[in-house]
């Protein structure tokens, strides 16, 4: 991992946060756990209160290492994951612990043509990087089925510095906002994000 890139202060393009996820894929597992890492197991609970019916098909955007992914197979039996992130030796990861269908290299701001839509679709700890919500939006409008759930973390500092209230009335025509949680500690054993940098859980789902 390389220390002189903040976290807290975002990464930097996309090839220096491919570079720098590569870089910490093999110890990113363990330094998660140490900094009480649980929007996965939070973000899990939320699907399994609220959801009527158990997803099948899901995908799971930036999926890193595979922590949310682990999380969906404890608790939902016999779905089936794809997942995709543009961390290939993340992916590595992903792969050796047999939860994914099927991985994919890619930035989730590109449009991919899968084989399937999903009833789900979760980007756990990754809005943060996302640098065009429209295309974004689109990409989920695309890969969903109707009335298929988005779910999403995102932190409130960031959430206020882009109006992101705003973000989320410019694609009412076609998501509806389900849910979205309390705040929660993100990493609250990290120093510079300790009980300061919080975050929201989101659940949109697609209407057309
Ligand atoms: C904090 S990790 C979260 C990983 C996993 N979802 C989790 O909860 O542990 C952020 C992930 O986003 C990925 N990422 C960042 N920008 C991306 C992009 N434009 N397209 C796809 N993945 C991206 C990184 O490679 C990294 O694996």
């Amino acid at each position: 991992m390389d220390k002189s890139i903040s976290l807290v202060g975002g990464i930097g393009g996309i090839k220096t946060t491919e570079r720098y996820y590569d870089n910490w894929s093999k110890k990113y597992d363990s330094t998660l756990n140490t900094w009480n890492y649980t929007v996965p197991k939070k973000s899990i609970n939320l699907l399994k209160k609220k959801l009527i019916r158990k997803p099948n098909k899901i995908l799971d955007l930036a999926c890193g290492t595979g922590l949310f992914g682990e999380q969906l197979i404890k608790n939902f039996k016999n779905i089936q994951i794809t997942g995709s992130d543009i961390s290939e030796k993340s992916l590595i990861i992903a792969k050796e612990k047999k939860i994914y269908k099927k991985l994919y290299k890619i930035d989730f701001e590109k449009k991919k043509n899968f084989t399937t839509k999903f009833e789900l679709v979760s980007m756990i700890g990754a809005m943060t990087y996302c640098k065009n919500f429209k295309k974004l939006f689109s990409n989920i409008d695309y890969y969903l089925l109707k009335n298929g759930i988005f779910i999403f973390s995102h932190r409130i500092d960031l959430w206020e510095k882009q109006n992101f209230d705003n973000v989320l009335r410019n694609i009412e025509k076609k998501f509806k906002i389900f849910f979205i949680s309390r705040p929660h500690n993100y990493l609250p054993l990290n120093q510079d994000f300790g009980n300061k940098i919080k975050i929201r859980i989101v659940l949109l789902k697609k209407i057309k």
